[in-house]
C-alpha cells in the first residue's frame, strides 16, 4: 500500500520533517535536483564546498593515505577515496566526526558508494585526538589530511539539535549531544566576563560587553531554553531604528558563538593545528576549510609558525574561496576560506 505522505499546511514543506523528499532524495530524484538547481541545500544533506580547489591543493594520488577529520555527509570524503582508489589502487581514507549521529549515516554512505572496511574506516572522534586515531587504526601516517570546520547543513536544518534560530528547537548547539552542557545551560550559569570573551572571540561581536551584560540581567526572567525564545530577545534587543539585516546578524553572530563555547571549538583547533606536523607523513599535504575569522586566524598563524619552525616546506599564501558560480549554487559556502601546508621532508 502506498504510505501517506506527512501532512503539513500549504503546498510546499516547511518544517524539516515535513520534507521527505528531500530527506529520501534517492527515491524523488527530480524534486531533489529541482530544489538543488533553486542553489538550495536538500534537508538532511550537505554540498561539499571548493572540491575541485581541495582536490588540486591536496593532490590525492592512488594507493595514498587520506584523513578526512570532519567527515559531515561524506562529500569530500568520496571525492579523496574516488582519487585514493583510481584504477583499483589500494588506497585508504578514515573518516572522523565528533557527531555519533550523523557518523553511523555518512559511514553507510561510503560502504553504499562500494568501499569497504579494508577501504574507509569511520572513527567517532574528536579530530583533538587524531594522532591517538592514527595509532589505533594502525595505517601509518597520512599523505592527505582535509578538515572542513564547523557545522553541516544536517546539524543547521535539524531544529531538534538547537543549531537554527530559524525555527524552534531546544536550545542546544552540542555536535555531540551526548557530551558536555546544552547552550542553555551554560548560558544560564555563565559568568559575564566568560560571556563577553566568547561573543568577542566566536563572532567578533562588536558589543560583547554590553550584550553579555544584558543575557546575563534578563536570563532568570526570560529563561533562554529554547532557540526562538533567544533568537525572539536578541531581536528586540538593538535600537528599534537598526536595519533589519543588520539585527539578524547580530542574531546569527550569538548563536555562532554559543555554537563556538559549548563545544570547546577553539580548544580542538588549537590541539589539531599542534599536532598536525606529527600526525603527517613527510610530504604530506593538508587543507582546511574554515567559515569565520576566529578559525581562519588561528589557522593562518599555525601555518605560519610551521613554516619557519621548519616543519612546513609551503603553505597557502593566499587564501581561496568559492567563486560565483560556487556561490549561486550553494549560497552557504559563501564565507568558506580554504588554506593548506606541505609538510617538509621527502
Ligand atoms: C562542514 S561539516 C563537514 C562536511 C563534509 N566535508 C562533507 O563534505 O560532507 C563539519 C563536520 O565536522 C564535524 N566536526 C566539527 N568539529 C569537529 C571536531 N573537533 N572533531 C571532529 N569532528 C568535528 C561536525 O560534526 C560536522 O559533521
Amino acid at each position: 500500500m502506498r504510505k501517506r505522505r506527512p501532512r503539513y499546511p500549504g503546498k510546499n514543506p516547511r518544517r524539516f520533517e515535513h520534507k521527505y523528499k528531500e530527506l529520501r532524495a534517492e527515491q524523488y530524484p527530480e524534486a531533489a535536483a529541482h530544489i538543488e538547481s533553486r542553489g538550495k541545500t536538500l534537508a538532511g544533506s550537505h554540498r561539499p564546498i571548493l572540491v575541485a580547489e581541495i582536490l588540486e591543493v591536496l593532490d590525492p594520488k592512488p594507493g595514498e593515505f587520506g584523513v578526512d577529520c570532519t567527515l559531515g555527509h561524506a562529500g569530500h570524503a568520496l571525492e579523496l577515496l574516488g582519487r585514493l582508489r583510481a584504477d583499483g589502487a589500494s588506497g585508504r581514507l578514515i573518516g572522523l566526526d565528533v557527531d555519533p549521529m550523523e557518523m553511523p549515516r555518512a559511514e553507510s554512505r561510503v560502504r553504499a558508494a562500494g568501499h569497504g572496511p579494508e577501504a574507509f574506516q569511520g572513527v567517532a572522534s574528536n579530530f583533538a585526538g587524531l594522532a591517538g586515531v592514527l595509532e589505533r587504526v594502525g595505517w601509518g601516517l597520512p599523505s592527505v589530511i582535509l578538515a572542513d570546520l564547523g557545522v553541516s547543513s544536517m546539524q543547521i536544518d535539524n531544529p531538534e539539535r538547537g543549531f537554527t534560530f530559524k525555527h524552534d528547537g531546544p536550545l542546544d548547539l552540542r555536535l555531540n549531544p551526548t557530551r558536555g552542557v546544552a547552550a542553555s545551560e551554560w548560558l544560564a550559569s555563565v559568568r559575564v566576563g566568560r560571556l563577553e570573551t566568547a561573543l568577542r572571540e566566536g563572532a567578533d561581536e562588536p558589543r560583547a560587553a554590553s550584550l553579555a551584560a544584558a543575557l546575563v540581567a534578563a536570563r532568570d526572567k526570560v529563561g533562554f531554553r529554547r532557540t526562538k525564545v533567544l533568537a525572539e530577545w536578541l531581536r528586540a534587543w538593538p535600537d528599534p531604528a537598526t536595519p533589519r539585516e543588520e539585527v539578524e546578524k547580530l542574531v546569527r553572530r550569538v548563536f555562532q558563538a554559543l555554537r563556538i563555547a559549548v563545544n570547546d571549538e577553539y580548544s580542538a583547533l588549537d590541539t589539531w593545528l599542534r599536532n598536525l606536523p606529527g600526525c603527517l607523513a613527510p610530504g604530506g599535504r593538508v587543507a582546511v576549510l574554515t567559515f569565520h575569522s576566529g578559525e581562519d586566524r588561528r589557522v593562518k598563524h599555525a601555518f605560519r609558525a610551521g613554516l619557519d619552525a621548519g616543519l612546513y616546506s609551503e603553505i597557502s599564501e593566499e587564501v581561496r574561496r568559492p567563486g560565483a558560480e560556487e556561490l549561486r549554487a550553494n549560497p552557504r559556502s559563501a564565507p568558506a576560506k580554504l588554506r593548506w601546508a606541505r609538510r617538509a621532508g621527502e
